[in-house]
């Protein structure tokens, strides 16, 4: 039996076909304690472009030559540890590669997906994906039914079901994406009250009317002048969850602050990171919400599926280019 591996290459921070190197090796037998996963899919993250230069501090370091981390799913296809038996789903850091040794010991695996929820939903709206979204919003935004929502990234994996989770607490929720059609594509599909287009040379005005009333929580998903202008529209004792800052994910210079920062102190208002990773405890009861509300129709979720492990780079660039539209997800 075979397997085939992404290695990094290089530590650039725009991935590229360059970035990795693709191998096929034979596999030898499975080491005592460990277990061996046929990955089945693999969750794309902006945060990858990070693992590749080591700028985050939640994953494992990764050195030249080393496996390319994945958030993914997969099946135990033979086990050496007391606790995985063949057919258990696990999903965790897999890696970028078909067949993945892991020792749970050492990587932490979540084998406690239901039935009930597909491969495909279990890495995107019930994966780390709509956690994140549900956590952000329910840990940091502190949500209530009047507040003026605003998400930016509004129609990619996360903004997405955050837009739609505000919209079943019953806030008035706005959207911030990069197109007329992805304006169009949250209002229709995502259930948005309104969206703004931030590449529009009035975005500023947009926005302004999109809030009349000023912003209660902003769920930042890019960071950068969009996050600036958010601070500048803040209500008093409005939130900040902040989420991640795609708009710095592939510049190699410094990332800077927010020079409207000082609007946090007039407004009493709060600013607060978090990783989904830290909620892990909650995830089970999380998933069984997130899935209900899909299985009422009350969150619509989109995957877009690359195939194969030569199409990373590829998937990369498409959801960095903002070319996505949903979850972009590999099949392996
Ligand atoms: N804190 C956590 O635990 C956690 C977990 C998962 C994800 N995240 C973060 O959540 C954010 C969204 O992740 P995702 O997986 O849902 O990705 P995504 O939104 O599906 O895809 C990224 C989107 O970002 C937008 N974008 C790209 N460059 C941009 C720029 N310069 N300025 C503004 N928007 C830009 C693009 O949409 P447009 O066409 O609209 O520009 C693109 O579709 C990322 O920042 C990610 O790192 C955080």
């Amino acid at each position: 039996m075979k397997r085939t591996k992404l290695l990094l290459a290089k530590q650039n921070t725009y991935a590229d076909k360059d970035t990795f190197t693709l191998i096929e090796e034979n596999i030898d037998n499975l080491k005592n304690g460990y277990i061996r996963v046929s990955v089945s899919l693999i969750s794309i993250e902006p945060a990858m472009s990070g693992w590749i230069v080591n700028r985050t501090n939640y994953m494992p370091t990764l050195n030249i030559g080393d496996i390319m981390h994945a958030f993914a799913i997969g099946s135990v296809i033979e086990s050496n540890h007391r606790n995985f038996k063949i057919g258990d789903r696990v999903t965790g850091n897999l890696g970028c590669q078909t067949l993945a040794d892991i020792n749970p010991e050492e990587t932490e695996l979540d084998k406690t997906i239901p039935l009930n929820i597909s491969d495909e939903l279990a890495v995107s709206a019930c994966g780390l994906t709509g956690l994140t979204a549900y956590f952000g919003l329910q840990k940091i935004g502190n949500l209530k039914k009047s507040d003026t929502v605003v998400v930016s990234a509004a129609a990619g994996a996360v903004g997405s079901i955050a837009g739609q989770l505000a919209k079943i607490v019953g806030c008035h929720v706005i959207g911030i994406v990069g197109s007329q059609e992805k304006k169009d594509l949250i209002i229709d599909e995502f259930n948005y009250d309104n969206a703004v287009n931030y590449k529009a040379e009035d975005f500023k005005e947009q926005l302004n009317k999109a809030t009349p009333n000023g912003i209660d929580v902003y769920f930042d998903n890019v960071g950068g002048p969009i996050l600036n202008y958010c601070l500048a529209r803040l209500n008093k004792q409005a939130r900040i969850v902040l989420c991640g800052a795609i708009s710095n994910y592939n510049s190699d210079k410094p990332m800077t602050g927010p020079s409207n920062y000082f609007n946090l102190v007039y407004q009493s208002a709060s600013m607060q990171g978090f990783i989904v990773l830290d909620y892990k405890a909650e995830f089970n009861d999380a998933r069984k919400i997130i899935s209900s509300y899909i299985d009422q129709n009350k969150i619509i979720y989109r995957t877009e599926v690359f195939e194969g492990l030569t199409a990373i780079p590829d998937a990369l660039q498409h959801m960095f280019e903002g070319k996505n539209k949903g979850k972009v997800l590999v099949k392996v």
